[in-house]
């Protein structure tokens, strides 16, 4: 049997574990025979000397085995969910998930909340009145069955020993390793019971992995990861360096993605919600090149199909559907304040980072994990990369409840615009690289 001082100077000194190895680690935190200790310097290891791919797949299917592996076997149909590694305004979730559900994937999907600046799955669902993210593993699948999509949060079932890791991550400065990362998404996903995944591995001054080198890595590890555990993957690497559509914070983020499924939404978050939906439906075997994939996703936007979708997953997790037809139903500010340019020109950067932290700053996100949120809040920005501005239009309106950090967040709004006198292009597409890893 191995000891947890051997395993940890075995890493210390840059040697590759073992299955066997990493497998009692593991195993340890559930028998309470590995002190917290001890996995907290297996972690600093770790972030120092690396895994390779071998110990990265035995550490992603030990955490992922600590807890459930959710058997969707008697659901006909392939599973296939989308992961984003996070940022500003990234409400893809919401959109593409009821697109790939209409063009006849299934989507089982288990999400997260926001912490910090950016913003997470479950508070944007919650902010619709009634909308429960807390169902058991049971009503998952029987919600799975009957709408063909199924939007939850993290049940305590799904990989306990991730929640352990992470916590000790965060305590231990060792949050920023691939590996480590790597293993933690991984392992959470493949116990949903998914056949297929598609990555959103974001890159940018708003994501986690600021440099594109890195966003690579990830992604690569990602992949490699799941294909090793026998699913087919894709992974987008797209831009976050500025934020995704215009809408920042809860309600008025769900009212911006149903304003998609309408056709009626920001040409970046539509063409990334429609990219990553046809790689899903590609995944799920639902169409035999991308091209012809994409079409199916448009198709369900302009046939009205995906916002029935929605209606329905709205409905079967005890939410109001009223709020499809009726956005105003959704919470509403106290406020909106309108944030005026003191100079004229075109927009060339538009930093998404201070814009997240600016909205937390009003109250839609949380500094801490068990902080509390207010769903009405939030940023609408009217002026993007490539738009003209001149002297006094608004750059973008706030909606405020609580004014007591108005101020500072109107500051770092105006500091996250930088304007050029020039015209200066706006991308044409957010979608940086695509890999992919088991698709014949
Ligand atoms: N999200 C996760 O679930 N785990 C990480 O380690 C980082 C982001």
């Amino acid at each position: 049997m191995p000891r947890a001082v051997d395993v940890i100077r075995k890493k210390r000194d840059g040697g590759a574990l073992s299955t066997a190895e990493i497998e009692w680690m593991v195993g340890g935190i559930a028998r309470g025979d590995v002190a917290d200790y001890q996995w907290s310097a297996l972690l600093m290891a770790i972030f120092y000397r690396g895994m390779d791919r071998a110990e990265t797949v035995a550490l992603t299917d030990a955490m992922m085995r600590s807890g459930v592996v959710v058997d969707l076997s008697s659901i006909p149909g392939a599973k296939v969910d989308k992961h984003s590694t996070g940022g500003v305004g990234d409400k893809t979730s919401l959109i593409l998930a009821p697109i790939a559900a209409a063009a006849g994937v299934m989507v089982p999907m288990v999400s997260g909340r926001g912490l910090g600046h950016t913003g997470g799955t479950l508070d944007k669902l919650e902010s619709i009145p009634g909308f429960q993210v807390d169902v058991t593993l049971d009503r998952y699948k029987e919600i799975l069955r009957e709408t063909g999509l199924v939007l939850i949060g993290q049940t305590k079932e799904i990989a306990p020993a991730d929640k352990f890791l992470y916590a000790l991550r965060d305590a231990t400065s060792t949050v920023e390793s691939i590996p480590l990362i790597a293993a933690s998404i991984m392992s959470k996903k493949l116990a949903e019971g998914i056949d297929g995944l598609v990555l959103d591995v974001k890159t940018g001054d708003g994501a986690f992995m600021e440099r594109l080198e890195d966003a690579r890595t990830l992604a690569e590890t990602m992949c490699d990861v799941g294909h090793s555990m026998g699913k087919k993957m894709v992974a987008l690497i797209t831009r976050m360096d500025q934020p995704l559509g215009r809408a920042v914070g809860n309600a008025v983020e769900v009212a911006e993605s149903i304003a998609c499924l309408k056709g009626e939404g920001p040409a970046d978050l539509m063409d990334l919600s429609l990219d990553l939906a046809a790689e899903m439906v590609l995944l799920a075997g639902l169409a035999g090149t991308i091209e012809e994939a994409r079409g199916a996703c448009e198709r369900t936007v302009e046939d009205g199909s995906a916002l029935e979708r929605f209606r329905h997953l709205i409905a079967a997790q005890g939410g109001d559907p009223n709020v499809v037809d009726d956005p105003g139903l959704l919470p509403r500010p106290r406020r909106v304040v309108e944030l005026a340019a003191d100079r004229g020109g075109c927009v060339a950067r538009l930093r998404s980072r201070p814009i997240g932290v600016a909205t937390m700053l009003l109250g839609a996100g949380r500094a801490r994990v068990d902080s509390s949120i207010d769903p009405a809040v939030g940023v609408i920005l009217h002026k993007k990369v490539g738009d003209l501005v001149a002297p006094g239009d608004s750059l973008c309106s706030l909606l405020v409840d609580d004014e007591s950090e108005l101020e500072r967040a109107c500051e770092m709004i105006s500091d996250a615009y930088r304007f050029e006198d020039g015209v200066v292009e706006a991308p044409t597409t957010v979608v940086i690289d695509r890999l992919v890893a088991g698709l014949d």
